[in-house]
């Protein structure tokens, strides 16, 4: 095909796709470029900025490494994660809902009882959790794994702490006979998604801000039950309607109570002021 111009061409890329012998990725490959053609067109993109969208995306790779995704970044920040998330996780009414997975869960996050203080010597004000994971029935769901990760009082994760040796705000509980689950760990405080790369850079020029609002991440896998990644968000948080990754649903905000030092729930007597939270799990069966 010749004398190709700025209208005949998309149909000349999608023609040249005519042998892919994957169905799905003809679809997908095939979507991507009317739609980025489309978006030329519709904005009338010039060279210069065309050139901006090279190096904007080059910097988005040079700045991953085996820690760090800036692209799954860009991806939160304009919307794609949660977008995939909603499509692909849609839940019966009264099932927990999904929310996006983030950048800082771990493999390898150690194995502890119940009970148990998950926060490592992470600093921060006592909570204490109690939770219980159940069928959409409220049948107790036994023997589930629960993977728990949170930001400290500085908004940091462990892992964001590059002298850090030992693992912190995370853990993997599994529940009692009763579906019950119970730890002690430290409240998590609103903290910004990393700006120092050219995410950050895009959310300035486009006036947004960086803040997620406080939360814990739970991801829950059961035998006989989807895996459910979600996370508690706390009630109250100033964010919360302008979550940067756009991760916020009504139904995951928890309550986190404050409470005055004294006896905490499990047992032991607290210096300072306390909160805790009660937040149940239900899963969807496969
Ligand atoms: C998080 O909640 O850990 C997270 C999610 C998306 C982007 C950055 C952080
Ligand atoms: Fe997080």
């Amino acid at each position: 095909m010749r004398n190709i111009d700025e209208n005949n061409i998309t149909q000349a890329v999608l023609a040249r796709m005519d042998g892919c012998s994957n169905p799905r990725l003809k679809e997908i490959l095939g979507s991507l470029v009317r739609h980025l053609h489309d978006f030329a067109r519709e904005v009338k993109l010039t060279e210069a900025e065309w050139m901006q969208g090279i190096e904007f995306l080059t910097a988005t790779g040079h700045m991953c490494d085996d820690k760090r995704q800036e692209f799954i970044l860009l991806s939160d920040t304009l919307g794609l994660s949660m977008l995939t998330v909603a499509m692909n996780n849609a839940k019966p009414a009264g099932v927990t809902e999904s929310t996006v997975f983030g950048p800082f869960h771990v493999a390898d996050a150690p194995h502890v009882e119940q009970g148990a203080d998950m926060s490592g010597g992470a600093t921060g004000e006592p909570l204490f959790v109690t939770a219980k994971v159940t069928d959409p029935h409220g049948n107790p769901v036994a023997g589930a794994d629960v993977d728990v990760w949170h930001a400290d009082e500085d908004g940091l994760y462990d892992v964001q702490r590059p002298d850090l040796v030992h693992h912190q705000g995370r853990a993997i509980f599994r529940t009692d006979a009763d579906g019950s689950l119970r730890f002690r760990t430290v409240l998590p405080v609103a903290y910004p998604i990393p700006t120092d790369g050219p995410v950050g850079k895009m959310l300035v020029a486009t006036g947004r801000h960086p803040w997620r609002p406080a939360h814990i991440h739970f991801m829950v896998v059961a035998t006989g039950f989807e895996r459910l990644i979600t996370h508690v968000f706390r009630d109250g948080d100033p964010y919360m309607d302008s979550d940067a990754v756009f991760g916020v649903r009504s139904s995951l905000i928890g309550k986190f109570e404050e409470h005055p030092a004294g006896v905490a729930p499990d047992g032991s007597t607290q210096s300072v002021p306390f909160h805790t939270l009660n937040f149940d799990f239900v899963l969807q069966p496969v």
